[in-house]
């Protein structure tokens, strides 16, 4: 009932349980591994749209997807247009989807205005998407979370301009970035979010079990998961 095929713009994924990208974990081993056990689409590791743009050998490494099954999601992250530009002209080659990151949390990444730091700048983060779309040849998608902090809760406003600007798919971790991994994630929001767009609407964040994964689907009806731990998804009939 839940697990269904899912099309992101015109890439036709074989399911829509996707693994959570994760920098220093969801590496080309990890994700073939994680494919050929079901996962409908995998991300890889965040890249910097600077580090691309630069030509940093180290970061073009993150980018092997050498005999990965497509479709390809590259991850990247910028708040530059210009390199996030350049990062898109050279992740054409490799992605079948291009996710820009939104919702990174890290103190390294934010201080220079990426990530979820994105969050407290709309139009920056709306201008980067129109951007990447116009430069990429593949449908491009964006993962965001809750907001910045509870005062800054602004995952439904976000979400509209992120469709507006031309993604083909959002993904929400339901935390602000304030509570980087803690606490529980807030789900209402995500069924916020879903009920607000046309796109799909991934839902992320506490799912550990296959009960976690059909509620999911049930309380804020989702087109698709996205999980981080394993999950015996495939033992319950969705
Ligand atoms: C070690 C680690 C690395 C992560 N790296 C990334 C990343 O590179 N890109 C990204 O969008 N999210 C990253 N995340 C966030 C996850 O994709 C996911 O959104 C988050 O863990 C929430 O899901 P959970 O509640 O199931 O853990 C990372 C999380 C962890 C724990």
């Amino acid at each position: 009932m839940y697990l269904n095929k899912l099309k992101i713009g015109n890439i036709q994924l074989p399911n829509n349980i996707f693994l959570a990208p994760m920098a220093g974990i969801t590496d080309l081993p990890f994700r073939i591994l994680c494919k050929n056990n079901g996962a409908g689409l995998t991300f890889t590791e965040m890249v910097s749209g600077k580090a691309l743009y630069y030509g940093d050998e180290k970061t073009k490494k993150l980018l092997n997807t050498t005999n990965e099954k497509r479709p390809i999601a590259v991850q990247i992250f910028g708040s530059d247009i210009e390199s996030m530009k350049k990062a898109t002209e050279y992740v054409n080659a490799i992605a079948d989807i291009i996710d820009i990151n939104m919702g990174c949390p890290a103190p390294k990444v934010v201080k220079n205005g990426d990530g979820s730091k994105l969050l407290l700048n709309l139009d920056l983060a709306e201008e980067i998407v129109k951007e990447v779309v116009k430069v990429s040849k593949h449908p491009v998608s964006v993962k965001i979370r809750k907001g910045w902090d509870s005062n800054n809760i602004v995952a439904i406003e976000a979400a509209k301009r992120i469709e507006n600007a031309g993604a083909s798919m959002i993904t929400i971790h339901g935390r602000t970035r304030e509570e980087f991994y803690t606490g529980k994630a807030d789900w209402n929001i995500i069924k916020q979010v879903k009920e607000k767009l046309k796109i799909p609407v991934i839902g992320n964040g506490d799912i550990k079990t296959w009960k976690d994964a059909k509620f999911m689907f049930e309380e804020t009806n989702v087109d698709g998961i996205m999980i981080r731990k394993s999950c015996t998804w495939k033992s319950v009939d969705f």
